[in-house]
């Protein structure tokens, strides 16, 4: 790290920046990574702009046609840079039981070691942007500063929509403020006279995380979380241990919460607001969750989004639990999106847009599977002629499975009126739900806060598109957290009761637990439950619990529902097609449990006494 220091390259920080140690370790990145120029963003409409055309230049962005998607551009990755990274993910805490069983660990010092050789001199030839962000509204005090350094155009551009970036953020960090330092490249510099790609990357990756330093390493790729560091890094994994931290046996204060979650706000017909935060798994739902619209057959039902992906979570002082979401876009899956399941989205799609690894239409448009009518030619996300034809041929899709959209959230139409308040809205319920095509029901509430966390502990979910790898597998992913978890999981579990008992203690209402499953299949394969918009019949069972106008009946593990109390005006479901979603098979379940003892088994250092308890009591309920 004694490279001489580059000159002139912009290496001076503007005026507004007056953050010494952010100028000082700025100026220490720079003479690691060595790039050509630095560019401090400013995160003003008109740097977007210049940097957008910049990617256009570079052959990374296509401009789409501006009369059918106006001021949207199109992005095409390396086929080998598609989704997020897991087994290249790590969490290097000190000890390694810190990080648990369930994260790829490697002590601090060697992982530095290890890292320090590809990324000195990693962006020769390129820019490093300085991009300044902050995680939640600017200047609330639940919001936390990242610095993210890239050597990437795209990262910045996205992060411009994804979060609040911009010159305000070094106000608020002032000359002594706290951030999280973020660096990124994607790992392939540029020597004099090297033509460069549309994406470059590499195929080493590290996405490194240093929970105590409370520092984010990024090497090797260009997309989605592993990129974004605001993201899953910061806002997941980093800020997981900072909710952990803020625990105090000594003070009472229990912390906070960073969730793989959704928030939506929904309005009954008498106009009563209620809160629910949901976590499913990546590409399980949330963003089409967050945005349903209720069928015709309720009218008067209205869903605002508040977040479609991550939610912070801090007890008031009154014991309730407020949410905020901290971000400030979609990065959301396009593949599935269409104008019946899900309007708002499509709507919140019209302009403004960066779409990644989508197809490219005849007349510069986009298209994905499942949005509608096949055009009769296109360009597929490889860069290759798309045919219906060629697709019944060899299977090639248009759109990669995981294939993306980034947009702001002031696109969306259902945006909540309390998106933007530091303040956060007061959770009711929490729910949980895994993509299983069998065995759990359409929907369960738990009995009380123990039986909730184990339910959300031991959900179980076939592997999507989201990350490399193995797709439609069933693996355990505990609270939508499992790529996610910064810390050890077992102690996370202990978290989550204690803050449960704390509040309870103090005498507040905790949310309701429910557990949902939208894709159990019938024996044709097929989905049996219609879901999306159908889905405000489910969370309206959930609203009638709270208030207690449904009775709902025990089963071995919660409460169900009968048939005759979900509302089901405008849609024909039958009460055979109900038992199909919703029968709880004794064989299925045993097994089930036995996959539970499985992760508790591994869980074993640390796990809460209360979850292999709760485990033993629904295994007597079902043996009898
Ligand atoms: P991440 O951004 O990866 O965290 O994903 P997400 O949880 O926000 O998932 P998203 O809402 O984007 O949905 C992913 C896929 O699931 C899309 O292809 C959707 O069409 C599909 N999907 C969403 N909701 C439902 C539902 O209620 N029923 C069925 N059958 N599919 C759904
Ligand atoms: C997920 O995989 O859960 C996502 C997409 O939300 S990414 O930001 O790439 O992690
Ligand atoms: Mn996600």
């Amino acid at each position: 790290m004694n490279a001489p220091t580059p000159q002139g390259i912009g290496l001076t920080p503007p005026s507004f920046v007056k953050n010494p140690k952010l100028i000082a370790w700025v100026a220490e990145m720079v003479a690691l990574c060595k790039p050509a120029a630095v560019h401090w963003c400013d995160g003003s409409e008109a740097e977007y702009q210049q940097l957008c055309q910049g990617l256009v230049a570079a052959g990374t962005f296509k401009q789409l046609n501006p009369a059918k998607r106006p001021n949207s551009f199109l992005a095409c990755s390396d086929p080998s840079d598609v989704a997020r990274v897991e087994d290249r993910t790590y969490i290097c805490s000190e000890k390694k039981e810190n990080a648990g069983p369930t994260n790829n660990w490697m002590a601090p010092a060697e992982m530095r070691q290890t890292l320090q050789p590809l990324f000195d001199g990693c962006m020769a030839g390129r820019t490093l942007y300085v991009v300044p962000f902050s995680m939640g509204p600017l200047g609330s005090p639940i919001a936390h500063i990242g610095i993210e350094l890239s050597d990437s155009a795209y990262v910045a551009v996205n992060m411009k929509i994804m979060t609040r970036m911009g010159k305000a953020v070094y106000e608020v960090l002032g000359t002594d403020g706290e951030f999280v330092p973020c660096v990124h490249t994607v790992g392939a510099p540029l020597t004099a006279g090297d033509k460069d790609v549309s994406w470059p990357c590499n195929t080493t990756k590290y996405i490194v995380h240093y929970p105590e330093t409370r520092e984010i390493w990024s090497y090797g790729s260009g997309y989605g979380g592993n990129a974004l560091l605001g993201k899953k890094c910061f806002a997941l994994r980093i800020a997981s241990n900072m909710g952990r931290a803020a625990a105090d046996g000594a003070s009472g204060n229990p912390g906070w919460l960073a969730e793989h979650m959704l928030i939506l706000g929904v309005t009954n017909p008498e106009g009563k607001k209620y809160h629910v935060a949901a976590a499913f798994p990546s590409a399980c739902g949330k963003t089409n969750f967050a945005m349903l619209i209720p069928p015709a057959g309720m009218p008067g039902w209205k869903v605002t989004t508040i977040g479609d992906d991550i939610a912070w979570i801090k007890p008031s002082a009154d014991g309730r639990l407020r949410a905020i979401n901290p971000e400030a876009g979609y990065f959301g899956v396009a593949p599935g999106t269409n104008t019946l399941t899900n309007p708002n989205c499509m709507a919140s799609l019209n302009r403004d847009v960066i779409f990644t690894n989508v197809a490219l239409t005849d007349d510069g448009d986009v298209w994905w599977e499942g949005m509608g009518e096949a055009p009769a030619h296109c360009i597929d996300w490889q860069g290759k002629d798309w045919t219906p034809a060629i697709a019944k041929e060899t299977g090639a899709k248009a759109a990669h499975p995981n294939a993306r959209f980034t947009v702001a959230a002031t696109n969306n139409p259902a945006l909540d009126s309390a998106w933007d308040d530091p303040a956060g809205v007061v959770i009711d319920a929490f729910i949980f739900g895994g993509r299983r095509s069998t065995t759990v029901p359409l929907v369960t509430e738990a009995r009380n806060w123990t039986e909730g966390v184990y339910m959300a502990a031991t959900m179980g979910s076939e592997t999507t598109a989201a990350a490399a790898g193995q797709q439609g597998v069933v693996r355990r992913d505990p609270f939508a957290m499992l790529p996610f978890m910064g810390y050890n999981m077992s102690d996370y579990f202990q978290h989550w009761l204690q803050l449960g008992k704390k509040l309870q203690a103090s005498g507040a209402k905790l949310p309701a637990i429910y557990c949902v499953n939208w894709f159990r299949k019938g024996e044709d394969g097929k989905f049996v439950w219609p879901g999306y918009g159908e889905n405000m019949r489910v969370l309206k069972w959930m609203i009638d619990r709270i208030e207690g106008s449904a009775q709902g009946h025990d089963n071995v593990f919660g409460i169900s529902p009968s048939y005759e109390e979900l509302n089901w005006n405008g849609m024909t479901f039958t009460p055979e097609q109900f038992h199909t979603v919703t029968h709880i098979d004794k064989a299925a379940w045993q097994e089930e449990l036995g996959l539970h003892e499985a992760l508790f088994q591994q869980l074993a250092h640390h796990l809460p006494a209360e979850l292999p308890a709760t485990r033993t009591a629904i295994a007597q309920r079902l043996g009898a």
